[in-house]
């Protein structure tokens, strides 16, 4: 055989072993994909919080903004700054969440990942929460960086971290995308003060639900000069395909032509921009909106609290039922989805292993009927899915933790 025949069966036989070892971890696809729901499903699955996605307006902007600009340009946004489209969105994202300036981005994976890439300084720490969103934990490995995960809301962890392999960039979740808990954020920025570190805050599930303009937990938190950079997707509250990054102009500056996908993918289309525009406006105004959210989330966790389901200590519109190993997951969504309740399925790699759960994401559009019918499903499903056996129910009060007293004060008096 020559050299380069053998060089080639290698490559082969690495990538056969890589393949091999998806199939054997177990079968993804039927795990996360389900029952097809029928138009009478109930979808728990979305992260829709406000219900905007079908909101005639908005629909209206972007058919419109199609009509009137086609697709705009197809081009990296690192020349669309000269579309004042996006700079205005920007401008006005900034403005809204107290900060200095924005870089509007293709996702909140972008954004994360995108910031991570940038900022991460070879053989210098990158803490980052256990439980923060996949897109953190990539954009912190794609360089140098020396990655730190810390115990999922364990600032205590986090400290002796710091100080054994010094100051660095600390990132977490305001809202964790899975479990649904609040970061102890009053704590954290306090931390990061004292040791001299960067603090990350993604703020996609907090971003349009949280404070009383929906500017996220930061900004009523009052901490919002304390935090170097605040990320989001906007495929959340606000419903369509996007990303932000706040932070000082400066910093905005260096990002605009040093994040990879800012530079290397093209820019957000203009139709998405100009609803963007139009989201905004019934964010900041949307305070009925968020009411009925907190109505029906505090409604649906006190009757799954009551049934005995151990759903965190989160008090978040993000619900998670956590039966632990996959098998009980996937019994357990059958069981949901044959009675017509569709959530998310979440497995590793999105959670530890045997930490798997079905997330149900309340949102403002539901009714008391439905979140009725998902308390009664619940109850009905209880001795089959067995909730006391569930991980949270066996180490309640001990897993991680949940925003201080402060945070939770301070986040309460918008969420009540
Ligand atoms: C906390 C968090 N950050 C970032 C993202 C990525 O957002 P996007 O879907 O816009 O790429 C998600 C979405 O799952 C998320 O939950």
């Amino acid at each position: 055989m020559t050299w380069k025949r053998h060089q080639e069966m290698l490559a082969l036989r690495a990538l056969d072993q890589r393949v091999d070892g998806y199939y054997e971890s177990g079968d993804r696809r039927s795990m996360v994909v389900g029952r097809m729901p029928g138009p009478d499903a109930m979808e728990l699955r979305s992260n829709d919080y406000l219900a905007l996605a079908h909101h005639p307006k908005l629909l209206n902007v972007q058919s419109d903004s199609i009509r009137s600009r086609g697709h705009g340009l197809m081009m990296s946004g690192v020349y669309a700054d000269a579309s004042n489209l996006q700079r205005s969105l920007e401008k006005r994202f900034a403005s809204f969440m107290g900060g200095e300036d924005c870089l509007l981005c293709q996702s909140g994976y972008d954004a994360n990942a995108g910031l991570l890439q940038a900022i991460a300084a070879p053989e210098k720490p990158i803490y980052v929460d256990f439980r923060a969103h996949m897109s953190i934990w990539q954009g912190a490995k794609s360089g140098d960086a020396l990655v730190r995960g810390f115990r999922h809301n364990d600032l205590s962890h986090l400290e002796r971290l710091i100080k054994k392999d010094g100051p660095g960039i600390i990132v977490v979740d305001s809202v964790y995308s899975t479990l649904g808990t609040e970061c102890p954020l009053l704590d954290a920025v306090d931390l990061a003060e004292q040791y001299g570190c960067i603090l990350v805050v993604d703020e996609s599930h907090s971003l349009g639900t949280h404070g009383p303009h929906g500017a996220g937990i930061v900004e009523q938190l009052g901490i919002a000069d304390r935090v170097q950079f605040r990320t989001a997707s906007l495929a959340k509250t606000f419903a369509g395909r996007g990303g932000i990054i706040i932070g000082s102009a400066r910093h905005i500056e260096f990002l605009r032509f040093s994040s990879m996908p800012a530079i290397f993918s093209s820019a957000v289309l203009p139709h998405e921009i100009e609803a963007f525009e139009a989201t905004l406006d019934i964010v900041a105004a949307g305070r009925d909106l968020r009411e009925s959210l907190w109505k029906n989330t505090r409604y649906l966790r006190q009757g799954l609290a009551a049934l005995g389901y151990p759903i965190g200590p989160g008090e978040s519109q993000i619900v998670p039922l956590e039966a632990g190993p996959e098998p009980r997951t996937l019994s357990l969504r059958d069981a949901l989805e044959e009675r017509n309740i569709f959530g998310a399925v979440f497995c590793a790699p999105a959670t530890p292993r045997n930490r798997s759960m079905v997330r149900l994401s309340i949102n403002a559009g539901l009714t008391r009927e439905q979140l009725d019918t998902v308390i009664e499903v619940c109850a009905q499903i209880k001795d089959q899915v067995d909730p006391a056996s569930w991980p949270g129910a066996r180490t309640a009060g001990t897993t991680g933790r949940s925003a201080n007293t402060a945070d939770k004060k301070a986040v309460k008096a918008s969420t009540t």
